[in-house]
């Protein structure tokens, strides 16, 4: 499979996001020749620069990215030679003039056909202009080739914000066109849990409310703001890693198994899913939510500091940096079995894992407790899938001990690809399977509505948050303990 031929638009182009993972993605892509025949780059921004420096620009962000694939003899000369560069306001038309006239230019080489996909790797706040300014001249037009436009999270900053960009969106382009990119649903390990849970007979059967306890969704991180207070002192983490992150993690976990393996069918189980899911008001939140933030601690044995005293945080920021969750999934499947969802900076660790618990037997035949079995998805890092079970242990007693069956991804001998190139290649070919459509994304806001109520509340009152109530380097406020016990405990991971 290779996109017909196409010129890649990448508003934004000088942007840290372009230039740590765009651009390194769609270099190895095109070095690998998975771009097709004829492929060009057009790179756009509010910077006055020549194509020349352009050129030199893109170059530059390769060989410092620690995302670029080895770069072959030659390789980079050439890739020079497909670059080029429109600057403008985006709030004007020349811009989109300049740009609709590059796919003028490119016509002939790419056989007639002027097949685009524009891509916005800029902050939020331009994505209705860019998205209005290119309807305006004709762009989104699809009568002389494809048009495709691809927006980053986020998608919005709550439920009634993300319906107006898709307004404003639908205005110029039809969903079929709409790219929302979640990276989560790019990486190798996010798509094995589809393959592993219909691609088999053994696992579907216990996949239910008859044999699962209850599932652990974790996405720790080790990091703190890194230099992004500015961003994320408006997003918090609810905003930043649970709306869409780990709604999709749960998504794929708890849906049912689609019609077959295409983008509507596996969207529309897994808005079914989400709709499923008992709404959390903001009168629950105590009860199934615990939002947290990090003080000053210690990591990897240094100190580092709390989240207020991060570069550019407001002193007394209420902004929460954890976020645990208990989703109640209101269908035949799932009844009565909880999926606990957490995230969090600054925790001891960089690690994302989905964990299905099975009950405990029901008969206690032998010495000692009865342990749950679980199934592991390693997401990252050391991808793999892992099976926790009871064995007996050598010996003239018969005293049992949990043991794993691990299967590393490694084991493929393959590096594994970044999830941008993977998205990237799949909106060039048309192929919208792991992008979230305008319903999921609904839904997912419907969801964090009541936790966003909580958690933007001013920090007045008896009801304030008592933050910092986790400090850096631990697992997060010890409410989250209570969340999920008594008689179940998070993974130590
Ligand atoms: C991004 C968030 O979407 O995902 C970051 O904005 C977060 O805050 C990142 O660090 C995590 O992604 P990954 O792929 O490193 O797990």
């Amino acid at each position: 499979r290779a996109p017909e031929p196409a010129t890649l638009v990448i508003f934004g182009v000088t942007g840290d996001l372009a230039k740590r993972k765009l651009l390194p993605a769609v270099f190895g892509l095109w070095q690998d020749g998975l771009l097709g025949s004829a492929f060009n780059i057009v790179g756009v921004g509010r910077q006055e620069m020549t194509d020349d420096q352009f050129k030199d620009f893109a170059i530059e962000a390769l060989k410092s990215s620690k995302e670029t694939d080895a770069i072959q003899p030659g390789s980079l000369e050439k890739f020079r030679d497909l670059l080029y560069y429109e600057f403008g306001d985006f709030g004007g038309d020349e811009v989109y003039d300049l740009v609709g006239k590059e796919l003028d230019r490119a016509e002939e080489a790419h056989g007639g056909r002027k097949n685009a996909l524009f891509y916005l790797s800029t902050p939020p706040s331009l994505f209705e202009p860019i998205s209005a300014g290119l309807g305006r001249l004709g762009l989104a037009d699809e009568s002389q080739g494809w048009r495709r436009i691809v927006i980053e999270k986020p998608f919005g900053r709550d439920l009634a914000s993300a319906r107006e960009l898709n307004a404003a969106i639908h205005r110029v382009w039809d969903e079929s066109q709409v790219y929302r990119i979640d990276h989560y649903l790019g990486k190798e390990t996010v798509q094995n849990l589809m393959a592993i849970r219909f691609g088999n007979a053994i696992f579907e059967p216990l996949w239910n409310r008859g044999y699962v306890d209850h599932v652990q969704i974790t996405a720790a991180e080790d990091l703190g703001l890194e230099g992004r207070a500015g961003y994320y002192e408006e997003a918090g983490v609810v905003r930043d890693m649970l709306q869409n992150h780990l709604m999709q993690l749960f998504t794929l976990t708890a849906m049912e198994a689609p019609a077959a393996f295409d983008a509507d069918a596996i969207r529309d189980e897994k808005v079914k899913v989400l709709r499923a899911v008992k709404p959390i008001p903001p009168e629950r939140v105590p009860e199934v939510a615990v939002l947290g933030q990090y003080g000053p601690g210690t990591l990897y044995g240094e100190s580092v500091p709390g989240y207020r005293e991060e570069p550019g945080v407001k002193p007394g920021s209420t902004t929460p940096t954890y976020v645990a969750v208990k989703l109640e999934v209101d269908n035949w499947r799932w009844q009565g079995v909880p999926f606990f969802l957490r995230t969090g900076k600054r925790l001891p660790k960089k690690v994302t894992e989905i964990a299905v618990v099975f009950k405990r037997p029901p008969l206690g035949m032998f010495p000692g407790g009865l342990e749950r079995n679980v199934l592991a998805f390693r997401i990252q890092p050391d991808e793999g899938v892992s099976l926790k079970f009871s064995s007996k242990s050598p010996g003239q007693e018969m005293v049992l001990r949990e043991v794993v069956m691990d299967f590393r991804y490694d084991a493929f001998g393959a590096e594994l690809e970044s999830p941008y190139s993977r998205l990237l290649l799949d909106a060039m070919l048309g192929d919208a399977t792991l992008f979230p459509r305008e319903d999921e994304v609904d839904r997912a806001w419907q969801l964090v509505s009541g936790l966003l109520q909580v958690a933007d509340a001013p920090a007045t009152g008896k009801n304030a948050p008592n933050y910092p109530n986790y400090p850096a380097g631990t697992w997060g406020p010890d409410a989250a303990d209570a969340l999920i016990g008594p008689d179940r405990r998070w993974r130590r991971l």
